[in-house]
């Protein structure tokens, strides 16, 4: 086991009704001021947002809004953000959503205390020194940014999609309430799931060898979610199936799914299918993270396994109950092809995408998406097998 340094300082408030006590909670905190941030209407629609705003009157913390984040968050709207943060004397930033709400949040918490632009976090390798602290209402088990420390924030002008990671990006609190998940669209449930899983994927199959306890916790989460995910979308009100997929989510994304899996002194996990999506949706800001990822995980599978074939045997055993009738190259081959057609079978089970060309993207953009990759990956990126740019071109035609 490698060694690694697990922070996860976020207090966890999960369970029915909790959206209603967001405000007592932050006033034992001592906060005073919320910069409420939300997305393109739903939390208007179902009345979370007034339940939230309500909460936070009860407890007499002030509040003022910034609506209309959309998926795939983009820089102008933070930098708004920032001015109205910094004009108003916020001494928290409470995003109410899901991850673009969540990330918008986070770089509107960093950009206040800066006296640069906020963007020079994600791509001029900036480090943040200071932030406004962020709480987080989540309404979609998907991004985990409720305790991740990440922020992932595109820039229309510059045809770029980049995250910054500090632990400053770790929220303070976070209230996962599953009842607010009910409303849902399937397309949306499926997408969460498939992103939850790929955050346990990316750092199961990091290149460094395995860990029992830890390589046990990732499976685990992944068996949940293969399990609830579907459940959730026959029964949207289907509470213990949105509450596992909701508390998987967090557990795949605050660093525990990874835990003596990382290159020494380094981040857990390889990062590539994240790197390979986060370029889709960049070149089309309409495309969800999470399909983006159903679509790149088997393809960049496919390309790579032979580089560690006992990490996907381990991953075929723990997860599908495959395993190899012998120990033949042509055996091993059977059962890992067999392991990542099973995986590709239960996202399109879900209603995700099998194909690039399904989310609209064809063989002339992927060259479009190569300089993006190379600003945010550089020439030569990946744990489990170091890939280059020409690597990517391929990865993306295998699954056109
Ligand atoms: O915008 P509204 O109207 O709120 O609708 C949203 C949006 O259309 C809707 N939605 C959310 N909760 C709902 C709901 N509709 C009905 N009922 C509810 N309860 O769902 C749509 C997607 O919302 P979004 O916040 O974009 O989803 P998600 O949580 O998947 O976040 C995606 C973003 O997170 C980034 C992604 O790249 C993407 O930009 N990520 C952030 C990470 C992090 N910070 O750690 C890690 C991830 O790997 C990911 O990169
Ligand atoms: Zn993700």
């Amino acid at each position: 086991m490698n060694d690694f340094s697990f922070y996860s300082p976020t207090r966890i408030v999960f369970g029915r009704g909790v959206t209603d006590k967001v405000g007592a909670h932050l006033a034992e905190a001592e906060y005073t001021k919320a910069l409420v941030v939300f997305g393109q209407g739903s939390v208007v629609r179902t009345g979370t947002l007034d339940r939230v705003k309500a909460s936070l009157d009860q407890a007499g913390i002030s509040h003022v809004e910034l609506g209309g984040v959309r998926p795939n968050p983009e820089i102008g709207l933070v930098r708004q953000g920032i001015e109205l943060a910094r004009s108003e004397q916020v001494d928290v930033v409470l995003p109410v959503g899901g991850g673009s709400a969540m990330d918008c949040a986070k770089a509107i918490a960093l950009g206040v205390p800066y006296d640069g632009d906020v963007w020079d976090f994600f791509v001029r390798g900036v480090k943040p020194a200071a932030h406004v602290p962020v709480a987080a209402v989540v309404t979609i088990p998907a991004s985990g940014s409720e305790a991740s420390n990440s922020s992932v924030i595109s820039n229309d002008a510059e045809h770029l999609k980049s995250g910054i990671n500090t632990d400053l990006n770790r929220p303070v609190i976070s209230f996962l309430d599953p009842e607010l998940t009910f409303t849902l669209p399937p397309y949306q449930t499926a997408a969460g799931a498939t992103d939850i899983m790929s955050h346990v994927m990316e750092r199961f199959f990091s290149g460094e060898p395995g860990v029992p306890v830890t390589d046990h916790i990732a499976c685990g989460i992944i068996r949940s979610v293969i399990e609830t995910a579907p459940r959730a979308l026959e029964d949207p009100s289907d509470y213990d199936a949105r509450a596992n997929l909701m508390w998987a989510g967090t557990l795949a994304h605050n660093g525990l799914a990874g835990c003596g899996t990382n290159i020494p002194g380094k981040r857990d996990g390889d990062w590539t299918c994240h790197g390979l999506e986060h370029e889709l949706s960049a070149l089309d800001t309409g495309i969800t993270h999470g399909a983006g990822l159903a679509v790149i995980f088997p393809a960049w599978m496919r390309y790579v396994w032979r580089e560690h074939p006992e990490r996907f045997l381990s991953f075929a055993y723990e997860v599908f109950e495959i395993e190899p009738v012998d120990e033949s190259d042509e055996a091993i081959e059977d059962a890992v092809t067999a392991t990542i057609d099973e995986l590709q079978e239960f996202f399109v089970s879900l209603g995700m995408p099998r194909t690039l060309g399904e989310l609209g993207v064809h063989e002339e953009d992927i060259d479009k998406m190569l300089p993006g990759l190379k600003i945010n990956r550089g020439e030569v990126f990946g744990s489990f097998k170091q890939l280059t740019l020409d690597d990517a071109r391929a990865i993306y035609a295998s699954a056109l």
